[in-house]
């Protein structure tokens, strides 16, 4: 099912998230729908607050190979926390599905840790780097109810773009 991704203006996205207890049905649902509706937008992640859930989980997606589709990893990941950010960091552009059309400069750790659980409920430890990377720092921050537009290189290292650029968008 696709759910309704929530804006700006909705303070669902400025909330701390709550921590996920147990892996049910529901929670299941919650996690295909969330890769339903990401994939809906092209986007290449999606947060739980962004569809109006304020729990602790994202999913992220990213194609291996852009031209074929499904050649990416899926991750959901559950409670997840970042438990080492690499001292190399870089500056890269951002956008967000809750942000449509505007993209900016954020920097970020090139590789880090992330340690929660699957969407089984299975603990994992994932160490990860490039786009993914940065995509999961992003979705970890909608779980604390930050966005990309809080941590912007400079004030002014924000743009517009129309829609067909507006690509690869967590
Ligand atoms: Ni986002």
């Amino acid at each position: 099912m696709i759910r309704e991704i929530k804006t700006l203006k909705d303070p669902v996205l400025r909330k701390t998230a709550h921590k996920i207890e147990k892996v049910t049905p529901e929670l299941r649902k919650l996690i295909e729908d969330l890769f339903e509706t990401m994939h809906a937008h092209n986007g290449v992640g999606l947060a739980a607050p962004q569809v109006g859930i304020s729990k602790r989980l994202f999913v992220v997606e990213v194609e291996a190979h852009p031209e074929i589709p499904g050649s990416g990893v899926r991750y959901a990941l559950i409670n997840p926390e970042i438990t080492q950010f690499s001292p190399e960091r870089e500056v890269g552009q951002e956008g967000c599905l809750s942000i449509p059309g505007w993209r900016g400069d954020v920097e970020r750790a090139t590789r880090v840790v992330v340690r929660g659980m699957d969407g089984e409920g299975k603990r994992i430890k994932l160490e990860v780097e490039g786009y993914v990377a940065r995509a999961m720092q992003h979705e970890l921050d909608h779980l604390d109810g930050v966005l990309f537009i809080d941590k912007l290189i400079a004030p002014d290292r924000i743009w517009r773009v129309n829609e067909s650029e507006d690509e690869e968008t967590v």
